[in-house]
């Protein structure tokens, strides 16, 4: 009985030394990818960013610098928005999964006809139907939005009528991206990321996201969070133009999940090596389900919703977003 006791009590030790992932309360610690993006990548950012993520209580595990021409070449980025990359960079428009019904009801004529026509492209690919570059596509897609010709078909992905040198209108996809995509590659572009971590029951992940990093529209942050930093400071943080919706700073996951996802692609990192990971293969999600998930596919929320996995899992603490990705798991099997 005795050896029985002195096993236990040494099995409980040797796992609460091993499994840095625990708390002192046993639960799972969050971790998140945070990145300044290139457009505020100064010394004085990243000094700002470093001094208030530790204010806040986070450790910071590891800090990269990743260049844009490695960007570019292991496609980071595009993996990084693949929902929205996908729609842009990567599927041809016969293989997009439009949504006929939200289609049709915005520009009157079906998609399936579209098709037939050759008049719907991805963004690369109406690049070259139009022959232009992806800043002129760019500024086409922002007309169309004015004109009222760019309809919403999900979350990150939409669909314009548009034109560039005079050529006949086409169905575009996700255009933008184009754009977004071009600030992050290159030599003189480079993202600093920064891997940390912290306790759930000191600071949840949503106060994390609104009061830390603050929202996407950064003239609506508090006071004390870092994109209400950049924006009230950008001369002296040394960024060449004022911060805006798209270039607000800094990027950080928005779900343990996402954080998972963030550094597998950014860093390498393989989910064994990862405590939020190692939880995840130890409750049965297999390693190759991770690695579809990551790329946030639409799932079966409840028997008869689907939606993004990367929106449902937002703002959940790790051992919830633990629990709700076991639940999942048992409904998209
Ligand atoms: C944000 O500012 C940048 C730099 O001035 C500009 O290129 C971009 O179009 C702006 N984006 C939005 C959404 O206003």
């Amino acid at each position: 009985m005795w050896s029985t006791l002195v096993f236990l009590l040494v099995a409980q030790l040797s796992w609460t030394t091993a499994e840095e992932s625990c708390a002192a309360s046993g639960a799972p610690l969050n971790s998140a990818f945070v990145f300044v993006k290139p457009h505020a990548n100064t010394p004085a950012t990243r000094e700002m960013v470093v001094d208030k993520l530790s204010k806040a209580g986070l450790t910071i595990l590891s800090q990269s610098e990743i260049n844009g021409v490695e960007i570019d070449e292991k496609s980071l980025i595009d993996q990084h928005y693949f929902s929205i990359a996908s729609k842009a960079t990567i599927l041809s428009a016969d293989k997009i999964p439009v949504p006929n019904e939200k289609f049709e009801a915005f520009f009157g004529e079906s998609y399936s006809s579209v098709l037939k026509d050759n008049r719907a492209f991805n963004a690369l690919e109406a690049c070259k139907q139009f022959g232009c570059t992806p800043i002129e596509l760019n500024d086409a897609w922002r007309e169309a939005e004015k004109a009222d010709k760019v309809v919403k078909l999900g979350g990150g992905f939409y669909c314009g009528l548009l034109s560039v040198n005079g050529k006949p209108e086409l169905y575009v996809f996700n255009a933008f991206f184009m754009s977004m995509r071009s600030k992050f590659v290159g030599e003189e572009n480079s993202i600093q990321g920064y891997e940390v971590q912290w306790d759930p029951s000191v600071l949840s992940w949503a106060s994390f996201r609104s009061d830390v990093l603050g929202p996407t529209d950064p003239s609506k942050a508090k006071r004390g969070s870092i994109r209400r930093a950049v924006l009230d400071n950008y001369k002296n943080l040394g960024l060449s133009s004022k911060p805006n919706n798209s270039d607000n700073g800094v990027h950080a996951s928005a779900s343990p999940f996402e954080g998972l996802a963030e550094k597998a692609n950014w860093l390498g990192v393989k989910p064994q090596d990862d405590p939020f990971g190692k939880a995840l293969l130890g409750a049965g999600i297999a390693k190759k389900k991770l690695n579809q998930w990551f790329k946030d596919p639409q799932v079966k929320l409840t028997e008869s919703t689907s939606g993004s996995l990367f929106d449902d899992l937002e703002d959940l603490d790790a051992a919830e977003c633990l629990q709700r990705l076991i639940e999942l798991s048992k409904l998209n099997h």
